[in-house]
C-alpha cells in the first residue's frame, strides 16, 4: 500500500447524512472512497474488495462496528480500522481497540481531527509493513537522545563536531529540554569517555560548602575536616566537569571558577600546593546568561570563557515532530518498569499531545506518559489517562493581556503582578496535588524558581 492519494477507504455508517459527509470530505482529500449503508453491506464489500482503511460507526443494527472490525481482521488483517464513537459507545470503542482497531474518533469531532487521524492511520499501516520487512531498523537516536527533527539533528551535528575538541561549551535551553543528556553525549563521544563526567549542580551546593566540594580540603582545614578529601575537580581529572545551572553561581564562586577554567589549576581548602587538572568544562543554563551579564549578575569574563561554543537545545513545542517518538519511547520504558502491557498511544491521544505546548519540555512529556501508564486500564493509552493542564492550552498570555484594561486612576503594578502570581502558583500547587516539580512544569518555571515564589507567599 502507499499513502498516496489513492488509498482506498471504506466508509460504514447507517446514518445517511454522516455517510455522505465522510464520503465527500474524504474524496476531496483525494482518497478513493466506497461507502456501505450498514454492517452487513460492509461485510459483503469486504469479501470482494480490499481496502487500506475502514472507518466505521460503532452503533449500527444487526452487525455493528465491532462486527465490521472482526470481519476486516478475518479477511485482510493489514487493513486499518478507525471507529467513530458517540459518548455512549466509548466502552465498546475501547473494547475494539483491544481487538486491533487503530483508533476511535469521539463524537462530536472536528473535520481537521478526522483528516489527521486517517492520514496517520494510513501512515502507520505503511510503516508496519516496512517494519516487518526490516525488523532491525532502529528509531533514530543519538546517545540516549531521541528525536529526528531538523532542530535536533543540528544539535547532534554540533555535538559530534565538538566532542573531539577540548573547548568549553555552554548549553542553553529551557528546563527539561535535555541539556544534561547533551552534555553526556559529548562526554561519551570524546576520548575522555573512560574518565568520569562529574555533574556539579551549581544551584544545589550551599555557598559555604562549594569550595570544599569543588577543590577538596586538607585535614584540619576546618572543624570536622578529620582527613584529606579530594574535591570534584580532582575526581574529574582526565574527564569532564558538567556545571549545571551555572547562572546560579554566586559572584565569589564565579571568580574562583574563572581561575580554574583559565589556568586549570586549583588549591584545596586549607592546602598550599597548586594542583593542575586536565578537565573539559561543559556548562548549562536555562537562564539567558547574556542577559545576566548585562544585568551584572554574571561575570562577563567567565561568560566568554565558558561560551566558546554555544549549543542551543530547542524547546519541545518547536519540534513537535519529535513528540510521537519520545512519547513512544517513554511508554515502552514505563510499561516495562510497571510491568504493564501497554504498547501504544491511541492516535487521538497522540494528536492531543501534539497540540500541547509542553512548558516543562521533554521532562513534562515523560511525566505525563509515566502517569498515563500508571492510570491506564486498557492496553493502549487513551485520551482519558492523559493529565494535561488546561491552563496551558491555548494562548494564555494574549488572553491575559486582552482582558485587563488599565484603570484610568492608575494601578500598583507590583501588587497586581504579585496577586496574579499568587493566584497561579496556588492553583498550580492544587492541580499538581502538592508535587512541586509538576507545579513548576505547569507554570513553565524551574523548581528553584517555584520554591522561591512559594517562600514569598
Ligand atoms: N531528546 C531526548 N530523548 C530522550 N529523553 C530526553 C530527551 N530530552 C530530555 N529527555 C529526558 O527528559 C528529562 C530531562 O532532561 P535533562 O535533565 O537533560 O533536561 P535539562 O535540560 O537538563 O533540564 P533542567 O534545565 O531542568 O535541568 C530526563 O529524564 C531526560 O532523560
Ligand atoms: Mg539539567
Amino acid at each position: 500500500m502507499s499513502i498516496s492519494e489513492t488509498a482506498k477507504i471504506l466508509v460504514v455508517d447507517d446514518e445517511k447524512s454522516m455517510r455522505e459527509f465522510l464520503d465527500i470530505m474524504l474524496a476531496k482529500e483525494g482518497y478513493h472512497v466506497t461507502s456501505a449503508r450498514d454492517g452487513e453491506e460492509a461485510c459483503r464489500i469486504l469479501e470482494k474488495d480490499t481496502f487500506d482503511l475502514v472507518i466505521t460507526d460503532i452503533r449500527m443494527k444487526t452487525i455493528d462496528g465491532l462486527g465490521v472490525l472482526r470481519k476486516v481482521k478475518e479477511v485482510n488483517p493489514s487493513t486499518v480500522v478507525v471507529l467513530i464513537s458517540a459518548f455512549a459507545t466509548a466502552e465498546t470503542a475501547v473494547e475494539a481497540m483491544k481487538e486491533g482497531a487503530y483508533d476511535y474518533i469521539p463524537k462530536p469531532f472536528k473535520v481537521h481531527d478526522i483528516k489527521r487521524i486517517i492520514s496517520e492511520a494510513l501512515k502507520s499501516s505503511q510503516s508496519a509493513v516496512q517494519a516487518d520487512a526490516s525488523p532491525a531498523k532502529e528509531r533514530l537516536h543519538f546517545g540516549s537522545l531521541i528525536g529526528e527533527s531538523l532542530q535536533m539533528r543540528k544539535v547532534y551535528d554540533l555535538v559530534q563536531r565538538v566532542s573531539g575538541t577540548k573547548t568549553n561549551i555552554l548549553i542553553a535551553g529551557e528546563s527539561g529540554t535535555g541539556k544534561e543528556l547533551v552534555a553526556r553525549a559529548i562526554h561519551n563521544l570524546s576520548d575522555r569517555r573512560d574518565r568520569p563526567i562529574v555533574v556539579i549542580n551549581c544551584a544545589g551546593i550551599p555557598e559555604n560548602l562549594i569550595e570544599s566540594e569543588l577543590f577538596g580540603f586538607k585535614k584540619g582545614a576546618f572543624t570536622g575536616a578529620t582527613a584529606d578529601k579530594e574535591g570534584l575537580f580532582g575526581v574529574a581529572d582526565g574527564g569532564t566537569v558538567f556545571l549545571d545551572e551555572i547562572g546560579e553561581l554566586s559572584p565569589v564562586i564565579q571568580v574562583k571558577l574563572l581561575r580554574v577554567i583559565q589556568d586549570r589549576t586549583f588549591t584545596a581548602v586549607g592546602g598550599t600546593d597548586v594542583k593542575v587538572v586536565d578537565v573539559r568544562f561543559i556548562a548549562a543554563s536555562n537562564k539567558d546568561l547574556e542577559a545576566e551579564v548585562i544585568d551584572g549578575n554574571f561575570r562577563e569574563d567567565l561568560y566568554f570563557r565558558l561560551n566558546v561554543i554555544p549549543i542551543d537545545v530547542p524547546p519541545l513545542r518547536e519540534r513537535e515532530g519529535d513528540i510521537p517518538l519520545l512519547a513512544q519511547h517513554f511508554l515502552e520504558k514505563y510499561s516495562l518498569e510497571m510491568g504493564k502491557d501497554i504498547g501504544k498511544i491511541s492516535a487521538y491521544a497522540m494528536s492531543i499531545l501534539q497540540k500541547y505546548p509542553f512548558p516543562g519540555n521533554v521532562r513534562e512529556l515523560e511525566n505525563i506518559v509515566e502517569r498515563s501508564v500508571a492510570l491506564e486500564t486498557s492496553n493502549i493509552v487513551l485520551p482519558g489517562s492523559l493529565t494535561l493542564s488546561n491552563l496551558r492550552m491555548g494562548s494564555q498570555p494574549a488572553e491575559i493581556r486582552e482582558k485587563r484594561s488599565l484603570d484610568p486612576k492608575g494601578i500598583e503594578l507590583d501588587k497586581v503582578m504579585a496577586e496574579i502570581e499568587k493566584g497561579y502558583v496556588t492553583q498550580a500547587m492544587e492541580m499538581a496535588k502538592g508535587s512541586k516539580q509538576r507545579a513548576a512544569d505547569l507554570l513553565g518555571i524551574n523548581l528553584r524558581s517555584l520554591r522561591y515564589r512559594l517562600e514569598k507567599l
